[in-house]
């Protein structure tokens, strides 16, 4: 009988353990997202008319290794309790981290399920107390990296004629952020498109760091890139 409580209760606590947030890992990325690209990736599953459109908006907030793109391996799951009882976060995460891709499979719930599949894969092992102080931090940063503005003040604005060159807008953030961000694109025809933009910080989003020393992901832009 002792020895069946014992089991018990060391079950419990293995469980627990699995659960912890907080896996270790080197970096993270912070991933926004330019909304018009990210329409022109996924069609007609596109949910523009809800959101700000030509607008960098969050996609992620990932723990990653200097070698390699992380995936979390924790049992916890995303609460929607938890963040509805926090109406002013809610609120800054339909602001700043709308779903943009419909999932007709899931229902009506689109921000929630987002929210959930970035949570469980790549929140859950972030060096955050909660759920809600991980989803806090990717909405202060949100804040903290207007990327729209950082390229007005450099003359970067949406056009559809003529590409800029990837050292232009490489350079109007790093200049206001001093670091150097990731680019990514995706390929339309034959043209790059700006479509995310990194920036990358430590472990524990204090400091910021240089995407150029990881090696974890690449720009797959080329040197002509379309801004629009
Ligand atoms: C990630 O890197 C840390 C050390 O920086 C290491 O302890 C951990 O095992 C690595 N995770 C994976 C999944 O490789
Ligand atoms: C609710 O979220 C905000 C961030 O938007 C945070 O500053 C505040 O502490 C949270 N409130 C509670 C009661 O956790
Ligand atoms: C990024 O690299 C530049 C040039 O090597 C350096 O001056 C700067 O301090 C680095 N920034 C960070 C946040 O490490």
């Amino acid at each position: 009988m002792l020895k069946l409580l014992l089991l018990v209760l060391f079950s419990a606590a293995s469980l627990q353990a699995i659960t912890t947030h907080g896996q270790p890992y080197d970096y993270l990325q912070y991933v926004l997202q330019w909304q018009k690209t990210k329409c022109l990736k996924v069609g007609r599953r596109c949910t523009p008319r809800l959101q700000p459109y030509e607008e960098f908006t969050t996609h992620g907030l990932w723990p990653t290794n200097l070698s390699k793109m992380l995936t979390c391996k924790s049992a916890s799951k995303f609460s929607s309790t938890m963040l509805q009882n926090n109406a002013s976060l809610l609120s800054k995460m339909e602001n700043s981290w709308p779903n943009l891709e419909q999932r007709v499979a899931q229902g009506k719930g689109n921000n929630m399920w987002f929210w959930a599949m970035e949570y469980e894969k790549h929140g859950t092992c972030a060096k955050f107390s909660s759920q809600n102080t991980y989803l806090s931090k990717a909405c202060d940063l949100w804040e903290e990296n207007k990327i729209k503005e950082i390229f007005e003040h450099h003359k970067i604005i949406p056009r559809n004629a003529t590409p800029y060159k990837d050292v232009l807008l490489m350079n109007a953030i790093q200049m206001e952020t001093r670091s150097s961000p990731l680019l990514l694109c995706h390929r339309i025809n034959g043209d790059y498109l700006l479509w995310e933009v990194v920036l990358c910080y430590d472990d524990t989003a204090k400091k910021r760091m240089n995407c150029s020393d990881q090696s974890a992901r690449q720009t797959n832009c080329g040197t002509d890139i379309y801004y629009k």
